[in-house]
């Protein structure tokens, strides 16, 4: 494996689709290889396009100005960091040999949409999931749910993420205005929903599956311990690394990992999120990228998410060795305003075993993640109660 001096004609160059904070750590990482880094995104100022090379603004679902952007900068990999992206183009540019797709082109355009990974994992794949069907109307919305799913149950559009579009149906009622929340959430105007029935677990994780070249050049599939993570409104508010497993439930949990990530192929770090009953596991869906559960990781394992993933896509042998019990805890902006500050990161780092990154996103919102607090501990629960308490040690004020 052979890595070239950046800002040369011998570089070795890795554009980045989304330039958030996971794409942030991630071009650290890749920096400290001496990897040229292109960072790309939808707004300017970005996280990742304040450490990168070179930041570029495009619609990265425009698929005429991502190529044009691809045959400008010529790199030798494309690694998505979002699933808002113009994939069938990903698929032209690797078809064409542009550029290699990471982890694969067709393992982003079967992610980016619930329905083409949902059919992967429960048809072909055979995995266990929750009961479902699509819908294209709210007429058929509801023949789904009355003619099988029942209540409760979720509604998302199939194109959506961090919970944008979803609700929960408890009753009849609920129909109607579940059909508006998708219309209104999904990432395109397209108007088709999965139904998907609820699983009653104990608790989810996300298994953060690497798949790296081994000594003989072969590919092979790492695990990571468990990550347990607590959700609101789709969108995670805490993680910690390991959660507690029966050996069943993470031999089973490995299998569907393992069975998911070998039809995606390519190489790179995977999440699988899965839900947790007694000894039986339940496939939710696989993000082909590092996961925002697995911030934690920045302080739980010997090689991060964003190393290993970095390793992994450069050809590189990878440790998921876990080093400590650790936690993450999401700091909020709280507030709709550009350019504000945070007090009492000195008081949050005072929290014995406490790390705090702060993202320096360029506006904030109510809901929108501008940083976390992580921390290590002696257990779970340690680790917990202080990531939690540094993070309500952060407080976001208005600049004026
Ligand atoms: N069928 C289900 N049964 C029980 N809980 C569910 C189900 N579907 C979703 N959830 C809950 O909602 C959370 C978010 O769902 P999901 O991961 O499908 O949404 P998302 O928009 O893709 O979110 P993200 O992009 O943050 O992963 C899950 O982690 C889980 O807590
Ligand atoms: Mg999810």
């Amino acid at each position: 494996m052979r890595i070239g001096t950046p800002l040369s004609s011998t570089a070795t160059k890795v554009m980045l689709l989304g330039s958030g904070e996971l794409g942030k750590e991630l071009t650290i990482e890749l920096q400290r290889f001496g990897v040229e880094v292109i960072a790309v995104d939808r707004y300017a100022d970005a996280p990742a396009h304040q450490v990168a090379h070179r930041a570029h603004v495009i619609d990265m679902t425009d698929g005429v100005a991502l190529r044009k952007l691809v045959e400008a900068e010529r790199p030798d990999l494309i690694v998505p960091e979002i699933e808002a992206i113009a994939t069938e183009m990903l698929a032209e540019i690797e078809k064409d040999g542009l550029a290699e797709v990471i982890p694969t082109a067709r393992a982003t355009q079967l992610t980016m949409n619930r329905e083409g990974i949902r059919r992967l994992a429960a048809e072909e794949l055979g995995l266990p999931t929750s009961p479902y069907a699509f819908a294209s109307s709210v007429e058929e919305m509801r023949a789904a749910i009355e003619g099988g799913i029942g209540f409760p149950c979720f509604i998302k559009p199939v194109m959506s993420s961090s919970g944008k579009g979803q609700s929960l149906v408890k009753k009849a009622d609920d129909i109607e205005a579940a059909w508006d929340t998708a219309l209104s959430g999904g990432r395109v105007a397209q108007t088709r929903v999965i139904v998907e029935g609820m699983v009653d677990f104990d608790y989810e994780i996300t298994l953060l599956t690497v798949r790296a070249k081994g000594a003989d050049g072969a590919v092979e599939t790492h695990f990571c311990a468990p990550v347990g993570h607590i959700q609101q409104n789709g969108d995670y508010v805490e993680s910690w690394q390991p959660q507690a497993m029966s050996s069943t439930a993470l031999a089973c949990a490995q299998e569907i990992a393992s069975k998911v990530t070998d039809s995606l192929g390519g190489r790179g770090i995977f999440g699988v999120e899965l839900f947790i009953k007694g000894e039986e596991v339940w496939f939710s869906e696989v993000s082909p990228r590092p996961h925002d559960t697995g911030l934690v990781t920045l302080v739980s394992q010997a090689q991060s998410e964003f190393a290993l993933h970095a390793r992994a896509i450069l050809g590189l042998p990878v440790d998921v060795r876990l080093r400590e019990p650790g936690a993450s805890a999401v700091i909020y902006g709280g507030m709709d305003e550009k350019g504000i500050a945070f007090e009492g990161l000195d008081r949050a780092l005072q929290v014995a075993g406490s790390e705090v990154r702060l993202f320096g996103k360029p506006e904030a919102y109510q809901r929108r993640r501008m940083g976390v607090a992580l921390a290590t501990g002696a257990d779970i629960a340690e680790a917990r109660a202080r990531a939690k308490e540094a993070s309500t040690r952060v407080i976001p004020v208005a600049s004026i």
